[in-house]
């Protein structure tokens, strides 16, 4: 008889998702999230776990409830420990914390990044990719080599999803902007040149967002914002296909909420096809943050045994994906 997989609770909310779900070695049981949205500006820290704070006992018991219902035992509680906002990584883990001791089950701090990748692999089904995560805070080109995630580039300043949002603040979109670029920029009669900075494997992407700002001032929005996308993206795409020629691996895997982007997919896929490459991405709904990939990277740590004090479970604002020793592959 085959053994039944054990189920994992897991709860992310490193910015502004809060986020909970059950899942075991073969599908996501149950979730449940609620998500900060600011009125103007952009995220605050605080605001954000305040938010969380506020809805925390609701997602948690709608989680559960619908857990139940499917005879989900909880094995452990996993949570995001790193990195993200420090009042929202806080306020996260108390709840893991109480919810871990009072269910008398393990506790496990899953990094956040590592957690949009194992998702990824999990749905895609794709063994050892190379990796593009690109999200709000963080972008990076990733692939696991002797027991880490190796970083073979990365931003040098900020991360692509803050450049889109903040530009789109500057040209009045409410956050995140994101998502409200890519519609304009379809409606682009004609590309500008915009700053383009690979240095080595990393990239940077502040000069590009300041000159966007100031292209504002002579050309129509929707060129701007066609012709940021197309020089960000395509500064990514040449980083990841010189990781996937260096690595000599064949598959690429996109993470992250910026994942989302149509556009980028397109290229990618290009250049995937051009060199024989396959190109994954899961759902939308796994790209952004959510509780599930922390859940499913919880089940991959409970079973090579990476549980945690609570003692040793102080959150980690900086903590790097390069610093996780992967005990699971
Ligand atoms: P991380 O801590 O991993 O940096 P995050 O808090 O930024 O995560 P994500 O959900 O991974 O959260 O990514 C959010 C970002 O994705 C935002 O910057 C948002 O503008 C961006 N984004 C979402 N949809 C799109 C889209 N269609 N095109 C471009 N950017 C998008
Ligand atoms: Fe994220």
């Amino acid at each position: 008889m085959r053994r039944k997989s054990k189920c994992v609770l897991g709860i992310e909310g490193t910015a502004w998702n809060l986020s909970a779900a059950i899942v075991d070695q073969s599908r996501v049981i149950a979730s449940a999230e609620s998500s900060y949205h600011p009125v103007e500006g952009g995220l605050h820290p605080r605001a954000a776990a305040q938010h969380h704070a506020t809805h925390m006992e609701q997602v948690i018991h709608d989680v559960l409830a619908k857990g139940k219902k499917n005879n989900a035992k909880i094995s452990a509680v996993a949570f995001s420990i790193g990195p993200g906002f420090g009042p929202c990584l806080r306020t996260v883990a108390t709840a893991a914390r109480a919810l871990s001791l009072s269910m008398n089950v393990p506790l496990i701090g899953v990094n956040h990044c590592i957690a949009h990748i194992e998702i990824g692999r999990w749905l895609c089904n794709v063994a050892d990719p190379v990796i593009l995560y690109v999200s709000g805070a963080n972008s990076q080109v990733l692939s696991y080599r002797n027991g880490k995630y190796r970083i073979f580039g990365e931003t040098l300043d900020i991360g692509i999803g803050n450049a889109l949002d903040k530009f789109g603040r500057y040209a009045g979109l409410q956050h995140p902007g994101g998502p409200k670029i890519e519609e304009i920029a379809r409606k682009a009669k004609c590309y500008m040149p915009l700053p383009y900075v690979v240095k080595g494997m990393d990239f940077s992407f502040s000069g590009l967002t300041t000159a966007a700002k100031d292209a504002l001032a002579h050309a129509p929005l929707e060129d701007v914002c066609h012709s940021f996308q197309e020089t960000a993206f395509a500064m990514l795409v040449e980083v990841t296909e010189r990781a996937l020629a260096h690595t000599g691996k064949k598959d690429i895997l996109l993470a992250g909420g910026v994942g989302a982007n149509s556009r980028l997919m397109e290229m990618l896929n290009t250049m995937c096809q051009d060199r024989s490459a396959k190109f994954f991405a899961p759902d939308k709904a796994y790209m952004k943050d959510n509780g599930a990939m922390i859940a499913y990277t919880g089940l991959l740590m409970l079973e090579s045994g990476a549980v945690l004090s609570v003692e040793d479970s102080a959150v980690r604002p900086n903590y790097r994906p390069d610093e996780v020793e992967v005990t699971w592959r």
